[in-house]
């Protein structure tokens, strides 16, 4: 029992000399800000936004979810403050941790072993299922571009099994039958999306240096396609699509909340690039708090423009922003805004890949997983084989996975990431009081119990399924650590 709640002491956890068995620092305050717009932006506000404004129906026409209709700026503005809430408790707890595992690391220290590995295991559906889901819309949008320039790809390698099996569109459901058949069994795979993860991996393992650069130049273009879409949105507001301002009431602000709230996923990613960062102390919390910051002003006027210039109810599409363009006569701008958002899809799968085999990272340090996933290659100072294995995993789930199932799973696991976070700061304050904090959050016995109470009033306006797939997930990985990593855990060896 009592190992289940150990906590590592904090002199473990303590930025050490740079060796051959540690990541590289090469990245400042700027870095990490743009590497959190990577992050941030990305299939949320180019796909998602569509669905949280105008809701979702399924087959049969009932209401999967309500709306927010243009009320989605109250959406953004609810997100935007729960969000910050917990960015503050990560930008404590990164200054004082800077360590690669990001909240695994940080509940290791405060909440003991077992909510470490819960937090571990619970990242990987922030990390590597959502980036599942950002694969596949970046599919989408590929597939739309190739078509505006005249390349048409067979249905059958663009479409995930998954995505077929579960679509209410007859022509889309129909490729099950209609697809080529091996075994018995229907070719439906999305290349598109298999192909960027593995694009995206080659990438990291050729170092965070190079990697990040490759993020900067995503980012810029990013942001040019945003500029673009608000610059000729804002040109063309009709203020009638403001009636009704909030078709849904609190309800459709709520369930538009839960469902867009992918977009703000990713300001925490950053903390992993702790061990990379310079001066982690006092780029981390600059990094988290200036890129959270920076998204949400972009957000609530890009929520406020799309539902000026159509009526919410046209924007239920897996590409809003292009297609508001197109809707309102301009299509090249459109064909461009869809450029730019799979250039931002890329930087975010970018950051994720990134993320995730740092936290595999250090959980193998810690012994919750084999030793080999902690080894770091000698030349590019990158652990090689988590990255790896990563990749091929995510690769795979993207060929036949369905986005609209991975999205709801990403953002169960990210806010309950967060609620943790936010209550790790307080047991921190009262277990060590004294301990150095290069940044403290104001207010805290406010801050961090308001933060876990929004994150978890967020995760209420989720459907049913993405709680029951989440205590599946939990399950699975209590198990794992029964079995595993309560046996090898490192300080279970040291006290043994
Ligand atoms: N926030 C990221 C996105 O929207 C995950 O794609």
């Amino acid at each position: 029992m009592s190992q289940l709640f150990a906590r590592k002491p904090m002199a473990d956890l303590q930025p050490g000399p740079e060796g051959p068995q540690s990541l590289k620092r090469v990245l400042g305050a700027g870095d990490l800000i743009m590497l959190a717009i990577g992050a941030v932006i990305g299939a949320g506000i180019f796909g998602a936004i569509g669905t949280a404004a105008a809701g979702q129906i399924g087959p049969s026409g009932e209401v999967i979810r309500y709306g927010a209709g243009p009320a989605l700026v109250f959406s953004f503005l609810l997100l935007g403050a729960a969000c910050a809430l917990a960015a503050l408790c990560y930008a404590e707890l990164a200054a004082m941790i800077p360590q690669a595992g990001s909240a695994y690391a940080y509940s290791y220290a405060t909440l003991g072993e077992l909510v470490a590995w819960i937090i571990g295991w619970d990242l990987i559906l922030e990390y590597a299922v959502g980036n599942v889901a950002v694969a596949i819309s970046w599919g989408d949008y590929f597939t739309t571009l190739m078509r505006g320039v005249g390349l048409q790809f067979p249905a059958f390698l663009t479409t995930g099994y998954r995505t077929a099996l579960l679509s209410s569109d007859p022509a889309v459901h129909g490729l099950i039958d209609t697809a080529p058949h091996v075994a018995g069994v229907p070719v439906l795979v999305n290349v598109p999306a298999f192909g960027i993860v593995m694009l995206i991996t080659w990438l990291l393992l050729r170092g965070a240096r190079e990697s990040s650069t490759a993020n900067n130049v995503m980012v810029v273009i990013k942001l040019l396609a945003l500029g673009l879409f608000i610059a000729v949105g804002l040109m063309n507001i009709h203020p009638e699509n403001y009636h009704p301002f909030a078709p849904n009431g609190f309800t459709g602000i709520h369930q538009g909340a839960a469902i867009v709230f992918f977009a703000y996923i990713g300001f925490d990613a950053i903390s992993t690039a702790a061990e990379e960062t310079r001066d982690p102390q006092r780029n981390l919390p600059r990094g988290i708090l200036g890129g959270l910051a920076i998204c949400t002003v972009i957000y609530v006027i890009v929520g406020a423009v799309l539902t000026g210039m159509v009526p919410y109810q046209q924007l239920a599409v897996a590409d809003p922003l292009a297609r508001a363009l197109q809707l309102i006569g301009y299509a090249g701008a459109g064909w461009i805004v869809a450029l730019g958002a799979a250039v931002s899809m890329s930087a975010v799968l970018l950051v994720f890949q990134y993320g995730q085999p740092r936290i595999f990272f250090s959980m193998a340090r810690d012994g919750l997983l084999p030793q080999w996933a902690a080894r770091v290659d000698q030349r590019t100072r990158v652990p090689y084989t988590t990255t790896l294995i990563t990749g091929i995993v995510v690769a795979l789930a993207s060929l036949i996975g369905d986005a609209a199932e991975t999205y709801d799973l990403t953002n169960i696991g990210t806010l309950f990431a967060f609620a943790l976070v936010c209550a790790g700061v307080l047991v921190l304050r009262v277990k060590e009081p004294e301990r150095e904090r290069p940044f403290r959050v104001p207010f805290v016995w406010v801050v961090a119990p308001l933060g876990a109470a929004a994150c978890l009033f967020v995760m209420v306006g989720l459907p049913h399924e993405a709680w029951v797939r989440f205590g599946v997930w939990l399950v699975i990985g209590a198990v794992l650590y029964a079995s595993y990593g309560y046996r090898n855990s490192r300080l279970h060896r040291r006290s043994v």
